[in-house]
C-alpha cells in the first residue's frame, strides 16, 4: 500500500544500463522461509556510454540477507533500500552480484514471486513476480542464461522442477535432497519458473521433425492423473501443429508442465516449465464439458506456441505486451479454427470482441493495444491486449495473404531471435516481408475506441455504390482519433442465394470512399464485413428480407450467424423499448420467425452453428443498441423472446431435443460436441415454458448422464424452475462432486446464477461455506464472478445490496491478492454505461472501495472508474 502510485510511461523508456550474462540461483527450501542465493555476472551495457556505477533493482516483499560485489559486502553508503527495491552505487564496469534474500511462500497470499499452492511450493513471475524472489532488474529487456539449484525435503518435495535440463541431482543430508536445472536460452526474468512438490506424473514423448526426440511430462497432485491425458495430446498436437504451419520445432529435449490449485491467471508459458491452473488442464469426461475440453486445448496450444512468439523473440518492455500475446491469441485462433468447426469458432471470437472488448474500449479503462502509461502491469493483460491485438494481426494475415504473412512471421523470429523487442519492429518485419505499407495501419496500435464503419448502398442501372465511412469515438485521454485502415470484406449475392460477386477486401483508407460494382442485373443482396475482418462496429441497415437470405444462403457462416443476430436484435430492441414505456410486449418480427423456422425446417449440417444461430444475443448484445442499459428491461426483453419462440416452436424445439439426445459413449470431437450443443439450446428453450414434462425431462437427462456436458445441460435448464427436480439433482451433484474442487466451482455458479430467493443472501452464505476458500481465485471467480456475470437481476437488485456485497469482497481481497482483487472491481468501474437508477448504485459501491487504503493494483482501476474519464 503506497500513497500515490507512481505512474510509468511508454515513451520513458530507457535500456537498461547493466546486463546480465549469467544468473545463478540457490533455492534453501525450509519450513516456515526459503532463502534465495542468487549470483550473477554483470558487465556495463555497451550502448550506452557516459553512464554507469549506479543501478537499480527491484525487490518487494523481501528480507535483505546480504548483498556483495565482487564478493566484498556493499557498504551501507553505497546501498540504498526502499519498499520497491534498492539503488546500488560506486559499480565497476563488470562484477559479480551476489545477493541473499529471505521469503516466506507460505505466507504469499498474492500468488505471485514464489507461493504455496495447497501441498507443492510454485512460482508465477510475469509480470514482476520476480522481484519477490530476490532483487533484480525486474524488466524483460534483462535476458540472462540460468542455473538454479533447488534443495528441499527429500519426503514432502519429491519433485523439484526448475527451467531447462536437469544437470546433476542428489541427496543434501539430514533428509534433504537437491537438483541443479541448466537453461541454454538466454530469458528474461519474467520466464523464470521453479515448482517443489510431491506430485503424480504421466509421460509421453514428441519427435520432432529433425528427430529429435522430447521428453514430455505432466504433473499434478496424486490422484489427479487420469484427468490429465487430454493436456497431453493437446500438446503433442500444438507441437504438431506448429511444425507443420510455421515450421518451428521444439528447441530443448524436455517440456514439462505442472498443474496447480491456486493460480491468479489461465497458464503461463515459463520456458520449458509451464504452470497451469487445473482448470486449463484437467479434462474427464466426468468432470469437465466441452467447452473445458475445448479450453483445455487451446489454453495448451497458446502456453506451447510463445515458446516462439514470446520466449525466444520477447517484449522489450511491458507496453509491447501485445507482441507476445496478440500474436500468440492469433496462432492460438489458427489452431483451434483447425481443430473444430471454423464458422463456429471464428464465431465465438467474434462474440468475445463484441461483447467483451467492445465494451472495455468504449468504457473508462479503454486503452490502445499498444498502452502509453500504466500504474500496475497486471491490469493491461486485458481483452484489448489480447483479443483486439490479435485481431489486428489478423487483419494484417488477411491483407498480405495467408502463406505470405506465414512467411513474414518466420522473417520476424529469424531477424530477432534471442532479443527483446517492441511491437513496431514486428510491423517492420511484416512490411519487409511482404511488401504492405502499413504506416496508417499503425494507428490500430496506438489509438483506443472502436471505430463505427457506416456503410450506405445505392443501386441504379446495374450498378452499386457501396458507401463506407469511418468516425471513431474520443476515449480517455484521446480526444481525436485518425483514420484507420479498415479492411472491409464484401460479397454480393442475387436473390437465390447465388454469389454474384466473389467476396473481397477493400480498404477504407480515408474518412469516407465509395466503392462500385458494375454490371449487375438486378439489385443484389449485399454482404459486409463478413467474418469481422476488422474490429469496427457495422451500422448498416438492411431490410429484413435481405437478412433473411443471408442466413439462409450466404457462402460465411459467420454471416449467416450474424444476420440472424440482426434479426433477433430488432425484436428484442422493440421489447426492451415496450418494457420500458410499460406497453405491452410487441409480436414478434417477422423475419425474424421466418428465420428460426427456416433454421430448424432445414438446418445447417454443421450442429454447433445451428445451436449458435438458434441462440438469441446476449444481454451485452442488446445492451449495446442503447445508449445506458436497462439492466431490467434487457432481461425482460431476452425472457420473453426466449419465451415466445418456444411457445411458437415447441413441437419442433422437442422434435430437435430428440433427435439429439444423449446417446452412446461419450467421445469428444466436433460432431458429438455438436450435438450435445444442439440438445443443450433445446432443453434451454423448453426451459422456458416451465412445464411438468421439461422438469422430468431434465431430471432424467441428468439423471443418466456419463459426462458433465449433459448434466450442466439438465441443471441449467433447471436453474430457473425451482421445485423438486432442481433440489435433488443440485444435491446429488455437491455430494458426487465434493471432492472435486473444479466441479465445485460449477456448482458455486449455479447457486450464484439462481434468481429466486434471497441471492445476495445465498451467496454471503456460500462465502462462509467450508466448500469455499477465499484464498483460491476460482472459488472467487466462481462464486462473485459467477453472480455478477450469471445473476444480472441479483446483482442489480433495487436496494443495492449486490453491488454491497461485491464492494466487500474487493474490499477484503485486495488485503491478500491485489491482482484478482482489482479484477473484480472492474466489475463495478464502467457504470457510466448503466442506465438510473443502477449507474448511481454502482458508483456508489466503487466510491466506498476508494475510500480504503488500497493496493496500487485495485486503486488504478477504482480511480479509473471514478475519473473523469480524462484519462492518462
Ligand atoms: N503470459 C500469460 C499468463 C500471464 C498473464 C501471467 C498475466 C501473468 C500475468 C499467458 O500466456 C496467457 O496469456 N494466459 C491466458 C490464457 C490464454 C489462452 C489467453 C490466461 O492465463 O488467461
Ligand atoms: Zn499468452
Amino acid at each position: 500500500m503506497t500513497g500515490t502510485p507512481q505512474r510509468k510511461y511508454r515513451s520513458d523508456y530507457q535500456a537498461s544500463i547493466y546486463l546480465i550474462d549469467r544468473v545463478s540461483l540457490d533455492f534453501d527450501i525450509r519450513d516456515g522461509s526459503t532463502r534465495v542465493t542468487a549470483r550473477h555476472s554483470v558487465r556495463r551495457n555497451p550502448q550506452l556510454i557516459g553512464t554507469g556505477g549506479r543501478w537499480w533493482l527491484d525487490g518487494r516483499d523481501l528480507r535483505l540477507v546480504s548483498i556483495a560485489v565482487d564478493d566484498e559486502p556493499v557498504a551501507d553508503e553505497a546501498l540504498e533500500v526502499s519498499e520497491t527495491g534498492l539503488w546500488l552505487n560506486g559499480l565497476p564496469d563488470r562484477f559479480t552480484l551476489t545477493v541473499v534474500t529471505e521469503i516466506d511462500p507460505d505466507r504469499n497470499l498474492s500468488l505471485e514471486g514464489l507461493y504455496r499452492s495447497d501441498d507443492m511450493l510454485c512460482t508465477q513471475c510475469e509480470a514482476t513476480g520476480f522481484s519477490r524472489i530476490t532483487y533484480f532488474p525486474d524488466r524483460p529487456d534483462v535476458m540472462s542464461r540460468y542455473t538454479t539449484r533447488v534443495e528441499a525435503d527429500a519426503e514432502r518435495y519429491p519433485v523439484l522442477l526448475s527451467n531447462g535440463n536437469c544437470i546433476e541431482s542428489g541427496a543434501a543430508g539430514e533428509g534433504r535432497h537437491y537438483a541443479v536445472y541448466e537453461d541454454p536460452f538466454a530469458k528474461p526474468c519474467y520466464l523464470f519458473a521453479l515448482v517443489a512438490g510431491d506430485l503424480g506424473v504421466i509421460r509421453d514423448t514428441f519427435t520432432t521433425t529433425s528427430g529429435r526426440e522430447v521428453a514430455l511430462a505432466l504433473y499434478t497432485e496424486h490422484g489427479n492423473e487420469d484427468q490429465c491425458h487430454h493436456a497431453m495430446a493437446s500438446l503433442k498436437d500444438a507441437m504438431a501443429w506448429d511444425e507443420a504451419t510455421y515450421g518451428l520445432e521444439y528447441d530443448l529435449d524436455s517440456f514439462v508442465t505442472v498443474a496447480v490449485g491456486s493460480f491468479n491467471m489461465g497458464a503461463m508459458e515459463n520456458k520449458s516449465l509451464n504452470i497451469f491452473n487445473t482448470a486449463c488442464i484437467f479434462a474427464h469426461q466426468d468432470t469437465a464439458t466441452d467447452s473445458d475440453f475445448a479450453r483445455v486445448r487451446d489454453v495448451v496450444a497458446h502456453e506451447y506456441f510463445h515458446n516462439y512468439t514470446g520466449n525466444r523473440v520477447t517484449c522489450r518492455d511491458w507496453f509491447q505486451l501485445s507482441l507476445k500475446e496478440g500474436l500468440t491469441v492469433y496462432r492460438e485462433h489458427q489452431f483451434a479454427i483447425d481443430h473444430g468447426s471454423p464458422g463456429v469458432t471464428r464465431i465465438e471470437q467474434v462474440r468475445m470482441i463484441r461483447d467483451v472488448q467492445f465494451p472495455e474500449d468504449a468504457g473508462p479503462r479503454a486503452h490502445p493495444v499498444r498502452p502509453e502509461s500504466y500504474v500496475e502491469m497486471n491490469n493491461f493483460y486485458t481483452i484489448t491486449v489480447y483479443e483486439k491485438g490479435a485481431e489486428l494481426i489478423r487483419m494484417m494475415a488477411q491483407m498480405a495473404g495467408r502463406e505470405a504473412f506465414t512467411k513474414a512471421v518466420k522473417h520476424y523470429l529469424d531477424k530477432h531471435d534471442g532479443q527483446a523487442v517492441t511491437i513496431e519492429d514486428f510491423v517492420l518485419a511484416i512490411e519487409e516481408s511482404t511488401g504492405l505499407d502499413l504506416a496508417q495501419f499503425r494507428h490500430w496500435y496506438a489509438f483506443a475506441g472502436t471505430p463505427r464503419l457506416r456503410v450506405s448502398s445505392r443501386f441504379a442501372d446495374g450498378r452499386l455504390s457501396l458507401e463506407l465511412a469511418q468516425a471513431t469515438p474520443a476515449t480517455p485521454g484521446q480526444e481525436n482519433k485518425p483514420n484507420f485502415d479498415i479492411p472491409v470484406s464484401v460479397a454480393l449475392f442475387d436473390d437465390a442465394g447465388q454469389v454474384v460477386r466473389a467476396p473481397e477486401i477493400v480498404r477504407l483508407i480515408e474518412q469516407r470512399e465509395t466503392f462500385v460494382f458494375d454490371g449487375l442485373a438486378a439489385e443484389p443482396t449485399v454482404s459486409v464485413l463478413r467474418g469481422l475482418t476488422a474490429p469496427v462496429r457495422l451500422e448498416f441497415d438492411q431490410p429484413d428480407d435481405a437478412l433473411v437470405r443471408l442466413m439462409a444462403h450466404d457462402s460465411d457462416p459467420v454471416s449467416r450467424w450474424d444476420a440472424a443476430q440482426s434479426l433477433y436484435i430488432a425484436t428484442l430492441k422493440a421489447a426492451v423499448t415496450a418494457h420500458q414505456n410499460d406497453e405491452p410486449m410487441p409480436a414478434l418480427g417477422e423475419g425474424m420467425m421466418t428465420a428460426v423456422a427456416a433454421l430448424l425446417a432445414d438446418p445447417p449440417d454443421d450442429r454447433a452453428l445451428l445451436a449458435e444461430m438458434l441462440t438469441v444475443p446476449s444481454a451485452t448484445q442488446i445492451g449495446e443498441a442503447f445508449d445506458a442499459i436497462d439492466v431490467a428491461a434487457v432481461e425482460a426483453a431476452r425472457r420473453y423472446v426466449k419465451r415466445e419462440i418456444a411457445a411458437r416452436f415447441e413441437a419442433e424445439l422437442e422434435r430437435l431435443a430428440d433427435a439429439h439426445a444423449p446417446s452412446g459413449g461419450y467421445v469428444f470431437d466436433q460432431v458429438a460436441a455438436g450435438r450435445r450443443r444442439v440438445f443443450a439450446t433445446a432443453l434451454d428453450y423448453l426451459a422456458c415454458l416451465d412445464t411438468p414434462a421439461i422438469r422430468k425431462r431434465a431430471q432424467a437427462v441428468y439423471d443418466a448422464a456419463d459426462n458433465m456436458t449433459d448434466r450442466m445441460a439438465a441443471l441449467n435448464a433447471l436453474q430457473d424452475l425451482p421445485g423438486e427436480e432442481r433440489e435433488a439433482t443440485r444435491a446429488d451433484f455437491a455430494e458426487r462432486f465434493a471432492d472435486q474442487p473444479l466441479v465445485m466451482d460449477k456448482w458455486l455458479r449455479l447457486q450464484a446464477a439462481t434468481e429466486d430467493g434471497d441471492t445476495v443472501a445465498r451467496v454471503r452464505n456460500l462465502l462462509a461455506d467450508d466448500r469455499f476458500d477465499f484464498t483460491n481465485p476460482n472459488r472467487v471467480r466462481a462464486l462473485v464472478g459467477g453472480f455478477v456475470r450469471g445473476n444480472p437481476l441479483g446483482f442489480h437488485r433495487a436496494d443495492r445490496a449486490g453491488y454491497a456485497l461485491v464492494a466487500d469482497e474487493i474490499l477484503r481481497l485486495d488485503a491478500i491478492n491485489p491482482q484478482l482483487a482489482a479484477a473484480l472491481a472492474g466489475l463495478l468501474a464502467p457504470w457510466r454505461r448503466y442506465a438510473e437508477p443502477y449507474a448511481g448504485g454502482m458508483r456508489e459501491a466503487l466510491a466506498r472501495v476508494g475510500e480504503a487504503d488500497l493496493s496500487d493494483n485495485t486503486r488504478e482501476i477504482v480511480d479509473a472508474g471514478l475519473g473523469d474519464q480524462a484519462g492518462p
